[in-house]
Parts: structure tokens; sequence; C-alpha cells
């Protein structure tokens, strides 16, 4: 079947199979009251189950209203098929406490703890209009015209109450979330995900993904999202063996530098000339690999991206990383503190946008996204 489950103790989008396309949008919330953002929240809810089964927002919300207002869904996706699509709604910290510090829907004693402020890594370039957001929308499928779709017709429900801030197209995944997956490549053409937290990996999402706190949280998630710039043009005038020795893996077999096959351990203790580690000091695996991070794993779901060509004629293309974690400060901070100053990576990496939102868990049928806060 081309439909994934929108009901669930989690939201789909997460450990669910990665598709190949993604839309995300962070949202500014207009309003300032409470029921309006609630009501806004269910009429979500019901569309997203319908959008996820590969209908309009509401069964013939094409063609079937009346003649004399607008459709109530736009129709782009009309006779296309589910595409796999899920819908993923977070909350950015904003939601709780406004920029004046305001409490604008009673919430801001349930800001959860992991919702923090994400602090100023090294290198950061971070572009106006690419930050922050009261809400967030990841919609990812088969096909980019039924992720936009979805989108498009989410904030257009909200017209009034709601407003799009930012928003990434991403169109090839840059990790696999279940072992049935290929590994895919990102566009540096080395294969990524490899080392990704799965589905089938119960008690690592558990620990690394899922909060488990008894809050409102509870079985919900962080969402990191990080819009990486990568400077192809110099990345690709880096020899093989270079590329190689920056990531820590093998270009075409995305085996570590220490042997075996992709999914070999890598053995960051095997020596080799000048009696240097095989697997460099500087390289990305080494520095993101759990146990140079006190066990931290983070489960990536990130897409390519291509937007277009800046004024020398270098591409605006990279990696839009989205990573779900159970602790931000704990778990995505020190580890992207310790790649942006450490990684051979990130001389061809530039951050430019950013954004952390609390992902709710899942509703039930008849029950709303972010029913818990409320
Ligand atoms: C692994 C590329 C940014 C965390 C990898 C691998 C590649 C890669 C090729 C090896 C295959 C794999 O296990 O997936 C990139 C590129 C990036 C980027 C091109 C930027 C454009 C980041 C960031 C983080 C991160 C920002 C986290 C803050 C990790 C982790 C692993 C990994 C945790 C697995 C390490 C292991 O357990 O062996 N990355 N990455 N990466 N990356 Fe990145």
């Amino acid at each position: 079947s081309d439909v994934v489950d929108f009901h669930g103790d989690h939201q789909a989008g997460i450990v669910t199979e990665a598709q190949d396309r993604m839309c995300f949008a962070a949202i500014n919330v207009l309003t300032s009251d409470r029921n309006e953002l609630i009501d806004l929240l269910k009429s979500w809810t019901k569309a997203c189950a319908n959008l996820s089964q590969g209908l309009p927002v509401v069964p013939d919300g094409v063609g079937g209203g009346s003649r004399t207002a607008p459709p109530i869904d736009t129709g782009e996706a009309q006779g296309l098929s589910a595409g796999h699509l899920t819908v993923t709604v977070g909350f950015g910290r904003s939601l709780f406490l406004d920029a004046d510090g305001k409490d604008r829907f009673d919430i801001a004693d349930q800001l959860p703890d992991g919702l923090i402020e994400l602090p100023h890594f090294p290198g950061d370039m971070l572009e106006d209009g690419r930050g922050g957001g009261d809400l967030c929308i990841q919609a990812c499928a088969d096909d980019p015209q039924v992720a936009v779709h979805a989108v498009r017709n989410l904030i257009r429900m909200g017209f009034g109450t709601v407003s799009t801030r930012w928003m990434q197209l991403g169109f090839g995944r840059t990790a696999s979330t279940s072992p049935d997956q290929e590994t895919p490549r990102n566009l540096f053409g080395f294969k990524d995900g490899t080392a990704n937290v799965r589905s089938d990996e119960a008690k690592a999402l558990d620990k690394h993904v899922w909060v488990k706190d008894g809050s409102w949280m509870d079985n919900g998630s962080y969402l990191v999202a990080r819009r990486i710039r990568m400077h192809v043009e110099t990345w690709d005038r880096e020899s093989l063996d270079g590329q190689e020795q920056i990531l820590g893996r093998t270009k075409v077999d995305g085996a570590p530098l220490s042997g075996g096959e992709e999914f070999a351990a890598p053995d960051f203790s095997m020596m080799g000339a000048g009696n240097q580690p095989i697997i460099p000091i500087d390289s990305h695996v080494r520095l993101a690999h759990p146990n140079q991070n006190d066990g931290v794993r983070i489960l990536r779901r990130g897409y390519n991206y291509a937007d277009g060509a800046d004024t020398r004629g270098n591409l605006d293309a990279g990696l839009f990383f989205i990573a779900f974690v159970a602790d931000p400060a704990n778990d995505f901070v020190p580890l992207q503190n310790r790649l942006a100053s450490q990684d051979a990576l990130s001389e061809y990496l530039l951050h430019t946008g950013s954004g952390l939102f609390a992902i709710p868990p899942g509703t039930t049928e008849g029950g709303y996204i972010g029913q818990t806060l409320f």
C-alpha cells in the first residue's frame, strides 16, 4: 500500500520509512487566542488523516463544495497516489514564550525541558528568514507535488491564524530509517545514513529518540532542523583519498576505512602509515560516533536540497539536516559543538538555517495534534 497510518503512539514521519521528497515549513501563529490555536490543530489533524490516505483535505474537497466559493482543497494532488505521505507537526519555543516573553496561549508553564534556545555554534552563518517558527510542518512523500500540496493546504486552512515564516524543499533522502532501505547518498556522493538509528531498534529509540518523562511530551520527540549549505565546487576538487579521509569511510561502498563492508563496525584504534589512526582523528564519522560522544545517538532523517546558484555561480546546494532526538541539550548540542569545531568536513559546510521543535506524541482517532498539551 502507498498509505502510511497517520494515527499511532508516535507521529508518522519519524521512524516510518524515509520517503524521497520533503517539504518543510516553519509557521508563525498570528493569533493570541488559545481556542483559535486549538481549533486550527483540530482541523489540521482531520486534514492530515485525509491527506495521508491520498484524499483531499476533506473528502470531495476539490469539486464537491459550493460553486460560488473557492474549492476547499486546492486540487493539485487530485488523482495522485497517497505517496506514503506523512505529516509531522511540531511546536517551537516561541509558541510557549513569544519574542516579548509573553505566554500567549497559557502554556508557558508546560514549556518542555528539551525546547531550549539553541546556542550559536562555531561557524554558524544563519540567515534572516531561515530560523525559528511557532510551529513546523514536515511533509514527506514519494512525490514532491504531494508533499507541497499538504503543506500548502494546511497553511491555507489557517489563513488569518498562521503565516509561513520559512520553507524548504528537499529532493533525495540522506538517511534510511529502516533496515529494508538501501542507504542513499548525499551531495558529496557518499552513502549517508549507514549508522543511523533504525525503526527496529526499539531500545535505542526509547533511549535516544522518544521522550519518556510522563509529561505531555511522552512518546514525542524533538526535531532539529539545520539547513547546511555544502561547498560542492570546493569538495569536487578534493582527491578521492582526501574525501575518504575527511569522512572516514570509502566513497563507493561506504565502508569504514578500517575495513569490512558498509555495516562493519569501524575500528578507531587501528593504526596505519606513520603510526596515524586509519580513521583520522578529525574525520566526520570518528567525531560523530557514539563512543566519542558519551554514547549519544540521533535519528537522522534529512534531505538533499538545491536552491539555484549564488551571484558567483556557485550552487546553493547542501543538506537539509533533520534529526529526531530525545534531549537536544545533551545530545544534539554537544555533538554539533564538537563537529563544528573539530570536524574536517566543517570546512566544506555552512549552516544557514536552524530550528528546534517539540514534536508531540501521535494521535488516536478522534484526538488532535498536541491534545496532551492543552
Ligand atoms: C555519519 C555526512 C552533518 C551526525 C555520516 C556519514 C556521512 C555523513 C557520509 C557516514 C555514513 C553514516 O553513518 O550515515 C554528513 C554531511 C553533513 C553531515 C555531508 C553535512 C552536510 C552532520 C551533522 C550531524 C551529523 C550536523 C550532527 C550534529 C552524524 C552521525 C553519524 C554521521 C551521528 C554516524 C556516526 C557513526 O555512528 O558512525 N554523516 N553529515 N552529521 N553523521 Fe553526518
